[in-house]
């Protein structure tokens, strides 16, 4: 609800800015710059960031910088942290270029190839509803939370993941379609509570075990893919659905099986964070890319 949304955003920004620099223990004055989302997103959301954003640059005397989100969904990889536990899975591991980038997330799905932190070539994509929204609206169906995708994967780990089949559109240029899989759940779903009242209840477990493989499957297969076509070994995941445990599990085992070197972000650099703006910010900050006051929202901001 994109009213809601923007609503939000103007509740929000002014605590989530003072607690932000709490946290990193600033003050306004020690800030060089100010980086934004212009976009993809909704707009007006993206409004309420971008003209706080001006406001602050404005009156700090400080440059502003214009960040694409896609593309800082990618470079989150390069966020560098200090402690990190060696012992975790996730080591401070940056990938080399060019890389692959497998960006899921609620609006969109994309395979991109990235030769230097600016430079960004969409090599495939959806051609209707992104990954997310494959997740959140058979998780509506399912009478779960939005946004579903969490509640699919955790009932997903008690199931059988060969419990159901689903249709795998193949399509030219290696895109994407998740139109089709959509309207089949919702005909096995509905076809199967005519029957018997209780299926959702009976079945969840089985339900979201075998939706979450089966789009996992289709997601991994088609990166694979386009990495033997590229011969591009270094493969990365970002965004919301890059959270999804099988995907991260499935991509590590692939990665064995084909020598690729894979690499998973951090929980907290999956789903939208305010760390990956200031990553890709900084990047264009070492270049002096910056933007003029005049800037406006591009809501289909592409890669
Ligand atoms: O990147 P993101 O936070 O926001 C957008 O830019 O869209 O992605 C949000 C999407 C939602 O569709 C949500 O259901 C999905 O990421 N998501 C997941 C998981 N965690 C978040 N999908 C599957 N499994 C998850 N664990
Ligand atoms: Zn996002």
């Amino acid at each position: 609800m994109p009213e809601l949304a923007s609503r939000d955003h103007q509740k929000n920004i002014l605590p989530v800015i003072d607690l932000a620099l709490k946290k990193a223990d600033l003050e306004l004055h020690h800030v060089n710059a100010i980086a934004v989302t212009l976009g993809p997103g909704l707009s007006g959301s993206l409004l309420v960031g971008l003209s706080f954003a001006k406001s602050l640059a404005l009156a700090l005397h400080i440059p502003l910088i214009e960040v694409n989100h896609m593309q800082a969904h990618i470079l989150a990889h390069f966020i560098k942290e200090n402690n990190v536990n060696e012992s975790n899975d996730i080591k401070n591991k940056i990938p080399h270029f060019p890389f692959l980038c497998l960006t899921v997330s609620g609006g969109h799905t994309q395979i991109v190839k990235i030769s230097s932190v600016n430079q960004f070539e969409l090599l495939a994509e959806t051609e209707d509803d992104a990954i997310g929204e494959a997740f959140d609206k058979a998780a509506k169906i399912l009478g779960l939370p939005y946004p579903g995708g969490p509640f699919i994967n955790k009932f997903a780990l008690l199931g059988n993941p060969k419990a159901f089949k689903f249709p795998t559109p193949q399509l030219k240029n290696n895109n994407y379609s998740f139109s089709g899989v959509k309207t089949s759940f919702l005909y096995l779903i509905k076809n199967s509570v005519d029957e018997n009242p209780n299926f959702i209840s009976d079945n969840l477990n089985d339900i979201c075990a075998s939706y979450q493989h089966h789009l996992i499957n289709y997601l991994l297969k088609n990166l694979t893919i386009v990495s033997k076509e590229t011969n591009i070994k270094q493969i990365a995941i970002a965004g919301g659905v890059s959270a999804n445990s099988e995907l991260r599990e499935q991509l590590a085992s692939l990665g064995k099986q084909h020598n690729w070197e894979t690499f998973i972000p951090k929980m907290e650099y999956c789903t939208d964070n305010a760390a990956m703006i200031a990553m890709a910010g900084y990047f264009k900050f070492l270049e002096n890319q910056f933007c003029e006051l005049d800037v406006i929202p591009l809501p289909r901001y592409g890669i």
